[in-house]
């Protein structure tokens, strides 16, 4: 297998996740090059570097593949112009921030031929390999019924969907198509030959509202007084430094580079005081056909992050929490297994996506391509759908995609 060339565009946390992957793994890629406003040098010395992504793919460097980890509101202009380029694209979710970029990026995907890969990291983990194997494997009968849960943790919560980059809905996509577009790929991939013929959706922005602002609060918590600060979960302080858990939201991470960060970035403002209006919980009912039922419970206020789900069998019962899988058959022992793998990088499917795109590109034939590209658009129409009928009180009929001949 020759390694795949390699370019990344958007070099921010998932470009170097990309990024260091594929420098360890040299047998499987080269990196020639990366864009990102923020790189002031080569990210690694022979390896060419841009300062946007239109430059890189207008330099014709010699390159197989691209990694599109841009904001969101880049990756259809990218990826249709990557595919114009001749390349292979590993293009992080959302795909397209609406449906009609989806399109647009399926038409581009079709007339070059070449291969698209959703960042669906975790279906690519040992431990939802593990989960999709034991489900299909028919030991809890069909299923009748599944109760997901996406627990996003309020600090993370607050991080992404009210202080930072998917706050404001109009400049993105929101939290459910943003955050969920992995659930509902791992929904899809459970229900298998299944379509969703009917989904509901309903949420709100509860809490990180004005009207929920503590008496006396300030604009920014490094002015807060003491007492309002003491107890707020969400103070910056506590969040980036104390509990130390989003530090890797960051390319400087030491407490000098992160103190600076809470006082002068928009990580640093009073999470009720952020103009944020993306939703921060929000429920997905959709019935399959044969009336099998799923509930997605989206929700930020949680004390862990983490995925859990329920599956009821028409012979017993599965739980699996991302890291243990319990399988309760109704006739029989109850069994406890525990896949290998970590729980960094997404449960390793990080490395395991990139590792199988490397192997896609050297092996996929187009038509294999143009399937993997088309049921990975089904998350993405379902969320809309979910936010279609958010915004609506509608539950709508989900009819099969019409595409253009
Ligand atoms: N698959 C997953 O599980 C997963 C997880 C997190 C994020 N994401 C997605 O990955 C994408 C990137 O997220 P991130 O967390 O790495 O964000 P990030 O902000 O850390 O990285 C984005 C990078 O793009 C750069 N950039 C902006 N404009 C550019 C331009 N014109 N040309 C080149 N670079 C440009 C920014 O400087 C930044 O470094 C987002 O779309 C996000 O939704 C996916």
């Amino acid at each position: 297998m020759k390694p795949v060339r390699l370019i990344i565009l958007g070099y921010g946390i998932r470009g170097r996740t990309y990024a260091a992957y594929a420098l360890a793994h040299p047998d499987e890629y080269t990196l020639v090059g990366a864009a990102d406003p923020s790189l002031d040098g080569p990210p690694q010395p022979g390896v060419r570097f841009w300062t946007g992504w239109e430059e890189a793919l207008d330099a014709d460097i010699a390159a197989d593949a691209a990694v599109v980890s841009l904001p969101d509101r880049l990756h259809c202009a990218a990826c249709s112009a990557a595919l114009g380029k001749g390349l292979h694209v590993l293009l992080e979710k959302p795909l397209g921030c609406t449906w009609a970029e989806c399109e647009t990026i399926r038409a581009a995907q079709r007339k070059s031929g070449r291969l698209v890969l959703a960042g669906y990291v975790l279906r690519y983990s040992p431990f939802y390999k593990r989960l999709k194997n034991i489900v299909g494997s028919g030991c809890i009968g069909e299923i009748v019924s599944i109760s997901h849960l996406a627990a996003v943790s309020y600090g993370k919560a607050a991080h992404s969907y009210c202080r930072g980059n998917w706050s404001v809905e109009s400049e993105g996509t929101g939290m459910l198509v943003n955050k969920c577009t992995h659930d509902f790929d791992l929904i899809s991939w459970w229900m298998e030959s299944r379509a969703c013929v009917k989904i509901a959706s309903f949420g709100s922005l509860f809490h990180w509202r004005a009207v929920n602002r503590p008496d006396g609060a300030a604009a920014r918590c490094q002015d807060c007084p003491a007492q309002v600060r003491s107890g707020c979960p969400f103070d910056a302080k506590k969040l980036y430094l104390d509990e130390d858990c989003l530090r890797y939201h960051f390319a400087e991470r030491s407490d000098v580079a992160i103190s600076r960060m809470i006082e002068t970035s928009r990580y640093g403002r009073c999470v009720y005081a952020c103009g944020n209006d993306s939703v921060d919980h929000q429920t997905v009912l959709m019935e399959y056909d044969g009336g099998p039922t799923v509930t997605l419970e989206m929700e930020s206020f949680s004390k862990e992050r983490g995925r859990t789900t329920h599956f009821f069998g028409s012979r017993g019962e599965i739980l699996a929490d991302g890291r243990t899988i319990e399988i309760r058959p109704f006739s029989g022992e109850n069994r406890t297994i525990e896949p290998d793998g970590t729980m960094l990088h997404h449960g390793g499917g990080d490395c395991a996506i990139m590792s199988s795109f490397a192997n896609f590109i050297n092996t996929a034939s187009p038509s294999l391509a143009n399937d993997l590209f088309d049921s990975s658009l089904e998350s993405h129409r379902l969320a809309f759908l979910a936010e279609e009928s958010r915004k609506t009180g509608r539950t709508i009929s989900v009819q099969p995609p019409v595409w253009p001949l």
